[in-house]
């Protein structure tokens, strides 16, 4: 079976700025893989590079066993047009610090955006997938609402549905509670259990290390560009074995 996510020897520079020093990593189908790490370690660009969001500038990214962004021939890549990387990214929902949802729509509006609009799907199975989506999300009874009227955590778990109804096989998450007063963190993390629950393969960026370590099933420290450290995350959080994963612990947990 594929891999659901291969990076190899990923690397990443900003101009003269190298972000991504070389990461290697699988996420294998149904996996609940977290990243954690310091600020600017190059988390936020790793999530990015894999739905091409930012070009990698050497190594391979693979999801689910397709070459991300680009086609191979011979030795040779060739960058993939604008529609063919827009249909590898239809399938990786991602979901951010902020909510980014269209202030203008309702709940119910804003999870149906993208299955009418990018696969053309009829407005009434839209509306049907979308109800039940906010339903899974427990805001069943909010989808007349708009995203002023609702808190940060239901505004964030919103953010989900709307990624869920494109129907991802592959869902990125970056820092999704950070922005989140502390008293709305856990409704989110209940809402990312549920998903990891019924299977959707994950990788979630987070500096909650209780939901990294139930849920989790594996765990890797980023430092500086680098994959410093990586294993079962109750392994890593208990006993780390690298210096820099034992000073960032400490300063988190
Ligand atoms: N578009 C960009 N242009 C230039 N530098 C960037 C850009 N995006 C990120 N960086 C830099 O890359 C480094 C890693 O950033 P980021 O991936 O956001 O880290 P993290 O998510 O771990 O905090 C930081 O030094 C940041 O300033
Ligand atoms: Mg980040």
């Amino acid at each position: 079976m594929n891999a659901m996510v291969k990076a190899e020897a990923v690397h990443k520079s900003f101009g003269p700025v190298e972000v991504l020093k070389g990461i290697d990593l699988e996420v294998e189908p149904r996996e609940v893989f977290c990243i954690v790490g310091p600020s600017g370690s190059g988390k936020s660009t790793f999530l990015r590079c894999i739905n091409h969001l930012e070009k990698i500038n050497a190594g391979r990214l693979y999801v689910d066993g397709t070459l991300v962004g680009y086609r191979e021939h011979g030795d040779k890549l060739y960058e993939l047009r604008d529609r063919e990387v827009a249909a590898q990214r239809r399938d990786i929902g991602m979901v951010f610090q902020r909510f980014n949802l269209f202030p203008h729509m309702t709940a119910l509006e804003n999870v149906m955006e993208a299955p009418v609009l990018v696969k053309g799907e009829a407005k009434a199975k839209a509306q049907e997938r979308a109800r039940a989506l906010l339903d899974r999300v427990g805001l069943g009874e909010k989808t007349g609402s708009y995203p002023a009227q609702l808190s940060g955590g239901q505004q964030q778990r919103v953010a989900i549905a709307r990624a869920l109804a494109m129907e991802p096989k592959l869902m990125l998450f970056d820092e999704p509670t950070s922005a989140l007063d502390p008293e709305l963190v856990g409704e989110v993390l209940d809402v990312m259990r549920d998903l990891a629950q019924d299977g959707m393969t994950m990788i979630v960026v987070t500096h909650e290390m209780g939901f990294a370590r139930e849920v989790g099933d594996s765990l890797v420290f980023m430092d500086d560009g680098v994959v410093v450290e990586s294993g079962n995350p109750r392994d890593v959080l208990n006993d780390p074995q690298h210096e820099r994963t034992k000073s960032f612990l400490s300063k988190v947990l």
